[in-house]
């Protein structure tokens, strides 16, 4: 069987990574690095376009390869960021390697994405639990990029202890430029915290936003969901409005190994990002 050019050509780029450099490393807590990374071929990383909520999947040769969401903004087209827990094989190789090294790249991948334009006009409501902040820091920064499009916007974001909050220098700067209303919440405080004690889903019921102009985003490990999503359907928010980022078991990123089906949806392909209407009768997916 001649096999159609086209698809050959379609079916190889799924599985060859572009080659690119790990240009800047930064320690973000104990556990978590961030990794600032360039695709090498310039005509490649023009082309590199990425939707809030999209991922990678990053190969460390020689290792294997893992699906990475991009929390940074997708208006940098110079290069993107990735958060990385060390937490298996390939995220303890990438925690070892240094500024300069190599990497390959096969993305952006997903389907589903944070409905940035549908949200323009509306109040903004973004719930994350621990990790959970990587993959919604691109919404939350292309919201800053062009906050006038947006009416008000609020994070939420708890952590298990302070130290184990990402990106504490920068939410500390929003906290002063009062761009958002930003509360954040720990399990376990220390002597210095100031914040809220307890889990995020605490929060939900301050917000004051009514549903017909409040769009939610949540992201964080799946305990959180199920809670967060019953404050929410207190609160009235309208499943269509609420969008929600499924990464978990995924592994290949491209649709072929099937770990992350969530009845006849696959969470890399489908999403990673769906909507709580899309989602709420699959078995399994909350
Ligand atoms: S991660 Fe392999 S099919 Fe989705």
């Amino acid at each position: 069987m001649v096999m159609d050019l086209k698809e050959k050509t379609k079916t190889e780029s799924i599985y060859v990574p572009d080659i690119a450099t790990i240009t800047e490393i930064k320690d973000l807590t104990p556990t978590e690095k961030q990794f600032k990374i360039k695709i090498d071929d310039p005509v490649k990383r023009k082309n590199f376009n990425f939707l809030p909520g999209q991922f990678v999947e990053l190969t460390v040769f020689g290792i294997g390869e893992a699906p990475f969401s991009i929390p940074s903004s997708p208006n940098n087209k110079d290069y993107f960021e990735l958060c990385v827990r060390s937490i298996g094989s390939v995220s303890a190789a990438l925690h070892r390697m240094k500024a300069g090294d190599k990497v390959g790249i096969k993305g952006p991948l997903g389907k589903g994405y944070f409905p940035y334009e549908k949200m323009q006009g509306n109040n903004v409501v973004i719930v994350a639990g621990g990790l959970g902040m990587a993959p919604v820091r691109s919404i939350l920064l292309q919201i800053l990029e062009d906050r006038k499009s947006y009416k008000d916007v609020t994070l939420i974001y708890g952590c298990v202890d302070p130290q184990s909050m990402l990106y504490k220098d920068e939410i500390k700067k929003l906290q002063e430029s009062k761009e958002l209303d930003i509360k954040l919440t720990v399990d376990r405080p220390d002597n210095s915290w100031k914040g809220a004690v307890g889990v995020c889903t605490n929060l939900i019921p301050q917000l004051k936003y009514q549903p017909q102009d409040t769009y939610i985003i949540v992201c964080g490990p799946p305990v959180m969901y199920k809670f967060v999503i019953i404050e929410l359907e207190e609160k009235k928010y309208k499943p269509e409005n609420i969008f929600l980022s499924l990464e978990r078991r995924m592994e290949c990123g491209v649709g072929k190994c099937n770990h992350c089906h969530i009845g006849n949806k696959l969470v890399c392909v489908d999403g990673p990002v769906f909507s709580l209407w899309e989602i709420k009768n699959l078995k399994e997916a909350i």
